[in-house]
């Protein structure tokens, strides 16, 4: 039985998580997305939350479970029997920091190994803050997130769009638009 993590904020879940979610679904026997703590990011959604809308985008990927940690990385994939941390790679701006990341995992759970997969090119651009952004000033952001999550984001950020076109919403700023 082959077992990964995919650690990341999932603040919340984008289409480019579940596209990496997926693929390494289909690569392992199981798949633990674990939803943890980057103490150098402040969370808009909760881990209650995050947790909830990432069960749901991945609830048709029978080997994937959702889990929350708020510890090293390593000493949850130590303790679940994982021996592979998948993340996905965008670019070349991700690169240093999955890099510095991937040395410190392995010298501290020398057992486990980091396994990028490449983000798919549609996907390049997407990232949770992004998302956030988008939606709080009105724009559309279908296709970037799982429906669930647009969902919530709406409800969240831009409340007058959940009933009716985005292109409605009002923007955060409380400049006229261009
Ligand atoms: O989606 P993110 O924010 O890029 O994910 C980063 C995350 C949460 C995977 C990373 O910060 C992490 O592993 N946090 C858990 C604590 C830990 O092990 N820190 C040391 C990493 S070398």
């Amino acid at each position: 039985m082959r077992t990964a993590v995919c650690p990341g904020s999932f603040d919340p879940i984008t289409m480019g998580h579940l596209d990496i979610i997926t693929r390494a679904s289909a690569l392992f026997d199981r798949v633990i997305v674990l939803i943890s703590v980057n103490a150098a990011k402040k969370s808009v959604f909760t881990l209650d939350e995050r947790v909830a809308l990432t069960r749901k985008a991945t609830s048709h990927l029978p080997n994937v479970t959702v889990d929350s940690w708020d510890g090293l990385l390593v000493d949850y994939v130590r303790r679940a029997g994982a021996t592979a941390i998948v993340r996905g790679l965008r670019a070349v701006s991700d690169f240093e920091y999955e890099f510095q990341m991937a040395l410190a995992n392995k010298r501290m759970n020398p057992d486990a190994e980091t396994i990028f997969l490449t983000t798919a090119s549609e996907n390049m651009y997407l990232s949770s803050s992004l998302v956030r952004q988008i939606a709080s000033f009105g724009g559309s952001i279908e296709g970037s997130v799982p429906e669930c999550v647009r969902e919530e984001i709406l409800r969240r950020f831009a409340p007058d769009a959940g009933r009716g076109e985005q292109a409605e919403a009002k923007p955060a700023s409380s400049k006229a638009a261009p």
